[in-house]
């Protein structure tokens, strides 16, 4: 799909997108946090819109302006993201999950802010934090709905992806190489999407929104 060049394929179609990384705490001044910027979620929202869709976009510590015609979520943690998503995705088309969720948080969140002693420090306690994407392919709250996820991967990038598609249950994996120099922040993104039907679709090199007007494609594709 040239860029600027959009079909009104998800007129009618409502989709909710989770863009950023999740935060969470330990004290009310020091959280564990990610690298994830928020671009490719946001691209998604934008390209969406430019395409019909009514979009929920649920923002996780992005920094960014709402994008105009969407109507915007702001959460803090991965469990605000759970709560966020499962009620948007009660009557949504299509859930893309594109945020950076935090698979840990601190086990025990400090009222106070932890101080330092002559002692040396407590390591930190951690706990699993919900497996959105998971949860939400094995309970489709709508018959027919498409799930998508997003991978980042740095080693065995398109093995880890399959077998990480067949854990989560979703339709499309999108699986994103990345390093410290490789899309964190960047407006770019290579990829390949990864679909239940055994079909993969490479991306190459590219603007963020060029990614996502594939990622449309393919979930357009999927409605009945
Ligand atoms: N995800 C999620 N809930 C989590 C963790 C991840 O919904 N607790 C979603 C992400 O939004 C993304 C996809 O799952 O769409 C894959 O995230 P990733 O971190 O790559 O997968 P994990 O299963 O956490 O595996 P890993 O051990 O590689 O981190
Ligand atoms: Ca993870």
């Amino acid at each position: 799909v040239a860029r600027g060049v959009t079909a009104p394929d998800l007129v009618g179609r409502h989709v909710v997108v989770s863009a950023g990384g999740t935060r969470e705490p330990l004290d009310p001044v020091r959280f564990l946090g990610n690298r994830s910027s928020g671009k490719q979620g946001y691209a998604l929202a934008r390209t969406a819109i430019a395409r019909g869709a009514r979009v929920t976009l649920i923002e996780a510590n992005t920094g960014l302006p709402d994008p105009a015609g969407a109507d915007v979520v702001h959460v803090g943690t991965a469990v605000d993201l759970r709560e966020a998503v499962t009620k948007a995705a009660e009557d949504a088309d299509c859930v893309v999950m594109a945020a950076a969720v935090a698979d840990f948080r601190p086990a025990n969140r400090v009222g106070g802010k932890i101080k330092k002693t002559d002692a040396e420090p407590e390591p930190i306690a951690l706990a699993k934090n919900p497996d959105i994407l998971a949860e939400i392919s094995g309970d489709r709250a709508r018959a027919g709905q498409v799930v998508v996820g997003f991978a980042a991967e740095t080693d065995d990038v398109l093995a880890n992806g399959r077998a990480k598609l067949a854990r989560k249950g979703c339709d499309l994996l999108v699986v994103n190489r990345v390093g410290e120099e490789l899309t964190f922040g960047t407006d770019v993104n290579e990829a390949v999407i990864l679909a239940a039907d055994g079909t993969e679709t490479p991306v190459p090199h590219g603007p963020k929104e060029d990614l996502a007007e594939v990622v449309w494609d393919l979930v357009v594709s999927r409605f009945g």
